[in-house]
C-alpha cells in the first residue's frame, strides 16, 4: 500500500473517424455500430507517432503541460522519476522500447524504462507492476532499484494492426495514450489491492500475429513444421508454424497475419465474466464492499460489456466511467484515458474509493482497487 496516483493525462490524435466515414470504407453503418458497441467516432493517428501521444499524455500527468484530468499539486522534477513503464501492442519500434523512447523524449535521467504487453488489460498490469516494484523497495535490506515515482503509460496506434477491409474489427478500435504518475506515499492507501489473471486462449479468439521478414533467413531447409518433418516451403509463415501454439489452420492463419482477428461473441462471453470476477476479487482483497466504491474505471471495449457488469453487480451504470463513444477501444491505453476523463468530468474526487478493471487478449484480466 502507499502507491498513489498523483497525476493523470491523456492525448488523442487530431483526426477523428466517424461511423458514417467508416460506412464509406466497409459495409457498416452507424445504426449497426452504436447499439452494439456505443462507439460514435474514434481518433486515428495520421500524423502522430506513439512517442508523440505517450509523451503528450505524460507531460500532462507530470503537470508540465495544461490539460491534466488530475494535475499534481507540486511541480514534478524530471530527475525524480525512477521508472517508466509503457503498456503497448503498437509502439513505434521493437528496439528501443516505447518506454525508452518516451524517457529520452521527456528527458528523465534517472528512470529505468521498459514495455509491458498484457493486451487490453495493460493498464491494470502496468499499475500493479509499478506498485509491486515500489512496495518491494520498502522491504528492509532491499538491494534493488528504489522506485518512489513512476510514470505508467498506455499508448496505442491500433490503426496500424487493423485490417481496414474487415468490418468486424476495424470499427471497434481507436488510437491514443493515457498516463499516470504514481508516487509512493508512506501512510497513504493508494493502490489497496490488485488481481491479475491469465486464461489460456487456446482457440485464439483474440490474436494478432507477427510477420517477421524471413527473406534473408539462410536455414530454410532446416525449418520444421510442428511434428511434420522438414518444411519444403519455408518462408515468412514457416517461423510461425514452428510455434507450439499452432496446431490447426485457424491458428496458422491468425498467427501468420499482421492484423487483429477476433471471434467477437467468444471474447464478449469471456469479457463479461472476467470483468465481474476481477472487480469482486480486487474488492475482496482490499477488504472493501461494493457499496464503498465511488467509481469504476473499466477498459473501454464495448458499452454493452459495461452495462452487463453493472447489472450483474447490481450497481447503477453511472458508477462506471464510459468513454468509448468518442475513443473506441484503445487497448492498453483505454482505461488510463478513461481515468483521466473520470477526474475531468468529476466522477472521481480526492479520497474516493475506486476500481480500475481490464480484460483482453491473452486472455488477460485484472483489477486494482485504489483510493484516489
Ligand atoms: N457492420 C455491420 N455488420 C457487421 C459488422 C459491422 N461492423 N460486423 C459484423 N457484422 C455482421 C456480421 O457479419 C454478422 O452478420 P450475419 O448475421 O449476416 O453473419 C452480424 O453482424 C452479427 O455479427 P456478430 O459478430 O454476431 O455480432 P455481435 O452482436 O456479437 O457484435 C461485437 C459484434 C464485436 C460488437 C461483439 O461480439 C463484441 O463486442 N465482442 C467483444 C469485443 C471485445 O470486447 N473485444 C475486445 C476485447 S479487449
Amino acid at each position: 500500500m502507499g502507491a498513489t496516483i498523483i497525476g493523470t493525462g491523456k492525448a488523442v490524435p487530431a483526426f477523428k473517424v466517424t461511423n458514417h466515414r467508416l460506412s464509406q470504407i466497409v459495409d457498416t453503418s452507424d445504426e449497426w455500430i452504436v447499439p452494439r458497441t456505443g462507439i460514435h467516432e474514434r481518433p486515428i493517428a495520421t500524423a502522430e507517432t506513439a512517442t508523440d501521444l505517450a509523451s503528450a499524455a505524460a507531460r500532462r500527468a507530470l503537470g508540465w503541460e495544461a490539460g491534466a484530468g488530475l494535475a499534481p499539486t507540486e511541480t514534478i522534477d524530471a530527475a525524480s522519476i525512477d521508472l517508466v513503464v509503457c503498456m503497448t501492442l503498437t509502439g513505434d519500434a521493437i528496439i528501443p522500447s516505447q518506454a525508452a523512447l518516451v524517457k529520452a523524449r521527456l528527458g528523465l535521467p534517472n528512470a529505468v524504462a521498459f514495455d509491458l504487453n498484457a493486451a487490453c488489460a495493460g493498464c491494470v498490469y502496468g499499475l500493479a507492476t509499478a506498485q509491486s516494484m515500489m512496495a518491494a523497495a520498502q522491504a528492509p535490506g532491499w538491494a534493488g532499484n528504489h522506485v518512489r515515482r513512476a510514470l505508467v503509460i498506455g499508448v496505442e496506434r491500433m490503426s496500424r494492426i487493423l485490417d481496414w477491409t474487415d468490418r468486424a474489427t476495424c470499427v471497434l478500435f481507436g488510437d491514443g495514450a493515457g498516463a499516470v504518475v504514481l508516487e509512493w506515499r508512506d501512510g497513504a492507501t493508494g493502490i489497496a489491492s490488485s488481481f491479475l489473471k491469465n486464461t489460456d486462449d487456446e482457440a485464439l479468439t483474440l490474436a494478432c500475429g507477427k510477420n517477421y521478414d524471413m527473406s534473408s533467413f539462410p536455414f530454410g531447409d532446416e525449418m520444421v513444421l510442428a511434428g511434420e518433418g522438414p518444411d519444403a516451403t519455408a518462408g515468412p509463415q514457416a517461423d510461425v508454424s514452428r510455434d507450439a501454439i499452432v496446431h490447426d489452420d485457424h491458428a496458422r492463419a491468425v498467427m501468420g497475419s499482421p492484423f487483429i482477428s477476433m471471434t467477437g461473441q467468444k471474447v464478449f462471453k469471456f469479457a463479461t465474466s472476467a470483468i465481474v470476477e476481477a472487480i469482486g476479487t480486487a474488492l475482496d482483497r482490499a477488504g472493501w464492499e461494493l457499496a464503498d466504491i465511488d467509481a469504476i474505471v473499466p477498459h473501454q471495449a464495448n458499452e454493452r460489456i459495461i452495462r452487463y457488469a453493472a447489472k450483474k453487480l447490481g450497481v447503477p451504470e453511472d458508477l462506471f466511467q464510459v468513454s468509448i463513444g468518442t475513443a473506441g477501444n484503445a487497448s492498453a491505453a483505454s482505461a488510463l484515458m478513461a481515468l483521466d476523463d473520470a477526474w475531468r468530468s468529476g466522477k472521481l474526487h480526492a479520497g474516493d474509493k475506486a476500481i480500475m478493471v481490464g480484460f483482453g487478449g491473452g486472455l488477460t484480466s485484472g483489477a486494482i482497487a485504489f483510493e484516489a
